[in-house]
């Protein structure tokens, strides 16, 4: 089999020699071009499995090359690119990703960790084209919400392990919002740094279009793909700011999503504004998350009135009753009676459980799934799924 073509475009002596090196440790056949003019045409002439891109160079940068042979490309040939960039600034890489690179890595970077993003690419660039030969099948394209009737009751531990077994047990694509835009919890649930993209790049795209959105999304090993909450309080505003100024911005990035994904699942903040209004609104189901204790009690109640006040059906809000067999004094025979309607769904309590998978960033559903606390997920997203299935069949029969 003929070796994998790997074309390096950069003007630096030193990094081109290690380069040079890395890549041909690893069995790779490696061409340089030492500036992005050179670059641009040796995409073509050389027809490259891979380009790694410097940003700066003289002549013509990174972004320009890139855009270049992006524009000179003609369907279906799409040669994967990376992007070495010395910013870890996300602005600046994102510019990267929207000039048409596929990923990008901050130098210095360890050989080894740029290996993987090749052959991670790579992979992914052939089974990109095998998932659109083989499943034509158009995305389920379903949005749930979870939102705490509480602060602490295990929304964010919910909405995480759900996501994960719809794609890992169930092999639905799926996509994890985290919505708490002032306090998102999911980079430390997940162990992520704060250096990746957000939904302030996304929100405030003015292109957004399913490719840029897809890269500004990032892979969980477990399989789904997140969109994390803004890197601190302060940008939280500016994703406010862009859904007063352009109120299309959010629904544009779900309706982006639910056509690539089965399901968008949306861990979110216990305000209610504008931001989740929306959410609200476009949700096909809500799960409102709580406990059994009285002041939850409390909450799920004006919580039902809400939506009742915003004119949702009752089917839309469901109950997730969160570490339903602690003891609190109430039962769910208890809590049913004191809001007049059923319990949809319950989880069941093991903090032990919980709690070392949230201090380890491995979620329950990917390090232990058939311990209690992930088979009662399991569960729960199971029926989930039936019951959006159900609705698919029923529209399809
Ligand atoms: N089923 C469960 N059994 C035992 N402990 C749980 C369970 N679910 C969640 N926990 C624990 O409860 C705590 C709060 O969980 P989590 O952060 O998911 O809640 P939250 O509602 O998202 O909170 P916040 O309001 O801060 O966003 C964590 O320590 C978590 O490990
Ligand atoms: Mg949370």
């Amino acid at each position: 089999m003929a070796a994998t073509k790997v074309l390096v475009v950069d003007d630096d002596l030193n990094i081109q020699r290690v380069l040079v090196f890395t890549l041909k440790q690893e069995g790779f056949e490696v061409h340089v071009a030492s500036d992005g003019e050179a670059g641009v045409e040796m995409a073509t002439s050389l027809e490259p499995d891979l380009i790694l891109m410097d940003v700066a160079m003289p002549k013509l940068d990174g972004y320009e090359a890139t855009a270049r042979i992006r524009a000179a490309e003609t369907a279906p040939r799409r040669v994967p690119i990376i992007m070495l960039t010395s910013e870890a600034d996300v602005e600046q890489r994102v510019k990267g990703l929207r000039a048409g690179a596929d990923d990008d890595i901050v130098k210095p970077f360890h050989p080894l960790e740029l290996i993987a993003r090749i052959k991670a690419l790579l992979s992914r660039s052939g089974g990109g084209e095998q998932r659109k030969q083989g499943t034509e099948r158009a995305a389920l394209g379903r949005l749930a919400c979870f939102y705490g009737a509480k602060g602490g009751v295990g929304t964010t531990t919910i909405a995480i392990n759900t996501a994960i077994a719809l794609t890992a047990r169930l092999n639905r694509s799926t996509a994890l919002i985290d919505a708490n835009l002032q306090f998102g919890d999911m980079r430390v649930f997940l162990d992520l740094g704060l250096d990746s993209s957000s939904i302030v790049n996304a929100i405030t795209e003015n292109d957004l279009d399913a490719d840029l959105l897809r890269k500004l999304m990032v892979r969980h090993h477990a399989g789904m793909e997140l969109l994390l909450a803004p890197p601190n309080p302060e940008s939280a505003d500016l994703v406010m700011e862009r859904q007063r100024t352009h109120p299309r911005a959010l629904s544009d990035i779900l309706a982006l999503m639910r056509r690539a994904y089965d399901y968008t699942v949306v861990d979110m903040a216990k305000t209610i504004d504008d931001f989740n209004l929306q959410l609200f609104d476009e949700a096909d189901v809500i799960f409102v998350v709580m406990t059994a204790d009285l002041s939850c009690l409390k909450n799920v109640r004006l919580v039902l009135e809400t939506m009742d006040s915003l004119g949702y059906e009752r089917s839309k809000v469901q109950l997730v009753l969160n570490r339903s067999n602690a003891y609190t004094g109430i039962n769910v025979d208890n809590a049913e009676s004191a809001l007049g309607r059923r319990i949809d769904y319950q989880v069941i309590n093991e903090y032990r459980g919980a709690i070392s998978a949230l201090n380890s960033g491995e979620p329950f559903m990917s390090s232990r799934p058939d311990g209690p606390l992930g088979q009662s997920v399991a569960k729960f997203t199971d029926e989930l799924d039936a019951m959006f299935a159900a609705e698919v069949g029923a529209v399809e029969a």
